[in-house]
């Protein structure tokens, strides 16, 4: 495995063609696009790495797997009255859909989605109670104390968050937002904004490899049932408009982020998480998806 991920990161990760970084988070337009990491964590406990798999790097939409599985703990199969999980087609950041569709996002993976999932979760509660919430939830599944927000991108979000403001406020407008929106925005760009690195990220989708349970620590963290439909969640809409094309490339449940991560779970072997800055036209990591495309190629790893 160790000689793969080294192939990886000096083949794919010395490419010249690295796409180009998220630019309408300007926190995010200064990161060095020249940074590549991949990390496999496999059932069987063993962890390997190559490239700036140290580094922390922003996780944005990543979290919003975390945020719905605390969401599915927190409300049962009532979640699904909040959003659907049907693709969408459409940019993570549309607003279309939701004008013919009762204000009901299509998917927990859009924007609109983990907008009204972090409505969902607060319950009442103070911004700040949810993100001890999720923050603790995160460091237990990635069994790591020191995993936390970088302020910097959750205050960059905020003030150029126009767009996920409108989503906020035009699903409220059909009565959907239980607390205030300023709350439900606040906890959401700060959920984006953990910052996490490769290693730390494939071990947080341990469990939905092996059922819902830890594999290496044999803790249980959702049902054999949720798990799976977490995952195929995440195959369906993780790279919203970009599903289909990562599914048919890769063949994994992944989820991917604005910040150049992705996750990406093939059930019963491995977790696997890649970082690179550079994103295609769609908002996914244009070399960590080829990263995939090729580990699958090599293990075999396609769930199809
Ligand atoms: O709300 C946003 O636009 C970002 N916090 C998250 C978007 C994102 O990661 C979409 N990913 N591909």
């Amino acid at each position: 495995m160790q000689d793969i991920l080294d192939e990886i990161v000096a083949t794919i990760g010395a490419s010249k063609e690295r796409g180009k970084v998220a630019d309408y988070i300007p926190q995010l337009a200064c990161i060095d696009p020249n940074q590549f990491a991949i990390t496999v964590a496999l059932a069987d406990g063993r962890v390997f790495s190559s490239g700036h798999s140290e580094r922390l790097f922003s996780i944005q939409s990543i979290s919003k797997v975390f945020t719905l599985t605390i969401a599915l703990g927190k409300l049962g199969d009532a979640v699904w009255s909040r959003v659907g999980r049907e693709p969408s087609g459409d940019p993570f950041n549309s607003i279309v859909q939701l004008e013919h569709e009762n204000g009901k996002p299509r998917n927990p993976f859009i924007n609109a989605g983990a907008i009204a999932i972090a409505d969902a979760i607060l319950k009442g509660h103070q911004p700040k109670e949810t993100l001890g919430e999720i923050l603790q939830f995160v460091r237990f599944i990635a069994d790591d104390d020191s995993i936390g927000i970088d302020e910097k991108v959750a205050q960059s979000e905020l003030v150029t968050g126009d767009r996920n403001a409108s989503l906020a406020h035009f699903m409220a407008s059909f009565g959907r937002m239980k607390n205030p929106v300023d709350w439900v925005l606040g906890t959401y760009f700060h959920h984006c904004s953990i910052a996490m690195n490769t290693e730390q990220l494939a071990r947080s989708g341990l469990f939905l490899v092996d059922n819902g349970r830890n594999p290496v620590s044999g803790t249980r963290v959702v049902s054999a049932l949720r798990a799976r439909r977490i995952n195929s969640l995440m195959l369906m809409c993780g790279h919203y408009d970009g599903s289909g094309e990562f599914a048919f490339r890769v063949g994994l449940p992944g989820k991917s982020g604005v910040g150049g991560g992705i996750l990406a779970i093939a059930p019963g072997k491995a977790s696997i998480a890649v970082w690179s800055p550079g994103l295609d036209e769609v908002g996914n990591s244009k070399l960590g998806t080829e990263a995939l495309e090729n580990l699958v190629q090599h293990t075999g790893w396609s769930i199809f």
